[in-house]
């Protein structure tokens, strides 16, 4: 498929599900002029996402994204490969164990919900219309920093404002055919490098503070833990510092902005289907009552369950995946030549008339599938945390922080919107474009 880079650029999620609509589960994107050219290969169909996505050997972790994130973030979990990421990978395992997230984390969910139920209160008897995506990023955002730090949050709440124009500027770069080099101080480079300079100091000192105040420190707090991690294998190996400010950060970035993301784009679709508000509501009021929704709930609430995933495939944060080739690959019959940017879209095998129906249509009945069925018919027609051995470690905090914050807004509110859509774009995660006004009523 054929294009022109800038409209690639702008409308970049338009061209993917074009893409997937009009070519296949496997496309072949150019862009722009010879030496000026964008090629990439864009993967919609389930079994060719999970080929890639299963395959670290031969789809590597090298595209522009990565090479971007990589130079900006330091290697960390997400963008390591091969024996780093394996190391890696055994020293954090143990920072998202299920007990972990139920009797560490979940309370802090519970407890912000709490908080914004009793700010969203105030807001309602006023009258007030709130950005559902600022609104969500400050929850995430107290959540994130909250997990990832104890108590004290407020050196992560300026951290978190940081990494938003980091994130555009990154996506920007990713698909540019010739990035100017970071060292050339261009104005784009200084703000991202004085951003991300920003980013590095904070974490820094936290980890300074956190030593010199709290030697042994027994916190439960994600920072606590790795600064305690050792690797079962080798228990005199431990992470440096600079290991440890790299995935701390990384924590902070892909834990906080996909839910946020997440949260904002579940709460318009509902607020835009008041027939499965009054499901979940109806689902909250029976199993729950008047108490805090909690962990233990969710499964009392398969509706919201239901509603979430259903948000998750029309809205996934993570809506590209990024891959390269090494050498030469076959993929669904098509040769891949090497140092090629092949792209599992999320996106794009979430919108495929060819998976789903009515890819457009937000139906949470489609994840009430009967034993043995799955929904949209095939094991990876929905992989918004990718799947694989590099499937999302933060999963199921992910999960449970949407479920929690969303049954907590639902038992106290009914939401409407001006909008008629949701308005969305592309940077290295999903973005809204513009504000999502919502009101809250008490119900
Ligand atoms: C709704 C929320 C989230 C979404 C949609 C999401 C999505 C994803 C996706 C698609 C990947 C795979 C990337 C790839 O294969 O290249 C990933 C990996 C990862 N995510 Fe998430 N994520 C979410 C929440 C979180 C949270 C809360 C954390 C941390 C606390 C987190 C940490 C990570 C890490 C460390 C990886 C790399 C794992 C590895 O390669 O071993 N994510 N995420």
């Amino acid at each position: 498929m054929v294009g022109c880079l800038r409209e690639v650029r702008r409308d970049y999620l338009g061209t993917i599900s074009r893409a997937a609509r009009e070519v296949g589960g496997l496309a072949r994107i150019v862009a722009g002029p010879p030496g000026w050219r964008v090629v990439l290969y864009s993967v919609a169909s389930p079994s060719l996402a999970a080929e890639v996505l299963g395959q670290p050997d031969r789809f590597r972790k090298q595209a522009p994204g990565y090479r971007e994130l990589r130079q900006a973030l330091g290697d960390n979990l997400l963008t390591s490969e091969d024996e780093v990421w394996h190391r890696q990978r055994r020293f954090l395992a143990p920072l998202f164990t299920r007990r972990r997230i139920l009797t560490d984390y979940a309370p802090v969910m519970v407890g912000e919900a709490e908080r914004l139920v009793a700010r969203l209160r105030v807001a309602a008897a006023a009258g007030t219309i709130l950005d559902a995506y600022a609104l969500m990023v400050e929850v995430a955002s107290r959540i994130s920093g909250r997990i990832l730090l104890g108590t004290d949050i407020t050196p992560a709440v300026g951290l978190l404002q940081r990494f938003r124009t980091i994130n555009d500027q990154l996506l920007g770069r990713a698909v540019s055919p010739h990035p100017v080099p970071a060292r050339i101080p261009t104005p784009a480079n200084r703000r991202l490098s004085r951003g991300l300079g920003e980013v590095r100091r904070i974490v820094d000192d936290l980890i300074t503070d956190r030593r010199a105040n709290d030697p042994s420190s027994v916190g439960t707090d994600l920072l606590s833990l790795l600064l305690r991690a050792h690797d079962a294998a080798n228990p005199a190996d431990r992470l440096s510092d600079t290991e440890i400010r790299d995935q701390a950060t990384l924590f902070l970035l892909a834990g906080h902005d996909t839910t946020a993301v997440t949260l904002a784009c579940t709460l318009v679709h509902l607020a835009l289907a008041p027939e499965w508000q009054r499901r979940v509501q109806d689902e909250i009021d029976a199993a729950v009552h008047d108490s805090s929704p909690t962990a233990t709930d969710l499964d009392r609430l398969p509706w919201l369950g239901r509603v979430v995933h259903e948000a998750m495939r029309l809205s996934p944060a993570a809506h590209g995946i990024a891959r390269s080739t090494r050498d030469d690959q076959v993929l669904g019959g098509y040769r891949i030549p090497a140092r090629s940017w092949v792209e599992v879209s999320p996106w794009g095998v979430h919108h495929s008339p060819a998976v789903w129906p009515e890819p457009g249509r937000f139906d949470p009945r489609r994840f009430d599938v009967g034993p043995g069925e799955l929904p949209g018919g095939h094991r990876y027609a929905w992989i918004p945390f990718g799947t694989g051995p590099r499937a999302c470690v933060g999963m199921q905090i992910g999960l449970l922080e949407v479920q929690l914050v969303i049954a907590a807004v639902l038992q106290h509110f009914t939401i409407t919107t001006p909008l008629t859509a949701l308005p969305v774009h592309a940077a290295i995660t999903l973005v809204p474009t513009g504000a999502l006004p919502v009101r809250f009523q008490p119900r």
